[in-house]
């Protein structure tokens, strides 16, 4: 079975490929000559999942899942959120938004947080969402030179490291991606 992961992020794709049975043929959107910016204007992880998914299947014709990541602080009312990839401003620059993370903790005492995606899955014209959620503390520096994004500064909890400092296998057991994809897994193995 041929499946688009709307994603070109090769993070994100290894991760992913590595947890769906050989059956599967995962597509990136450069697998299928998608080059062009999907809109993520949505206000929820679960709003953005979906319209990614939506775009390919309805312009592309391909079954497909998308998956809309946040990192949600409890301090700061759930701040990043669904702006998590754009906090510092700049599209991506995990350098800067952690940065601005770091600083906006800098005296406060709860540093709980969580990561959170969803994934929106469209298959024989049937939608679906899965969840998954990871609960952790954001660490008071930066940790470790594996992962991307908020890894080096999140740690999961029951956990003395962080996530940048897992390696993928490790990280993928535990991650929020992960157990949403698991979720998916699980849901494609029961079809
Ligand atoms: P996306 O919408 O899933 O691409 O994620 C939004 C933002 O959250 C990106 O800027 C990523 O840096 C960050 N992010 C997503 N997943 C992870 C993760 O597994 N670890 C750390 N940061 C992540």
């Amino acid at each position: 079975m041929k499946l688009v992961f709307a994603t070109n992020n090769h993070h994100k794709l290894k991760e992913v490929q590595k947890m769906l049975p050989s059956s599967i043929q995962l597509l990136s959107l450069k697998d299928i000559c998608c080059f062009e910016e999907i809109e993520e204007t949505a206000m929820t992880l679960e709003g953005n999942a979906t319209l990614k998914a939506n775009y390919i299947t309805e312009k592309y014709g391909y079954d497909c899942f998308a998956d809309d990541t946040g990192l949600e602080v409890t301090s700061l009312n759930g701040e990043p959120g669904v702006l998590s990839a754009r906090y510092a401003g700049e599209y991506g620059n995990s350098e800067k938004n952690m940065e601005k993370l770091l600083n906006k903790l800098a005296e406060k005492t709860n540093r709980n947080a969580q990561f959170r995606t969803a994934v929106a899955f469209n298959i024989k014209n049937e939608k679906y969402l899965f969840e998954g959620i990871c609960k952790g503390q954001i660490l008071k520096k930066k940790s470790g030179d594996g992962g991307f994004g908020y890894d080096p500064i999140f740690r999961p909890e029951g956990y003395s490291k962080s996530f940048a400092d897992m390696s993928f296998e490790e990280k993928n057991k535990i991650s929020h991606r992960g157990i949403a994809i698991q979720k998916l897994v699980q849901f494609l193995n029961s079809l």
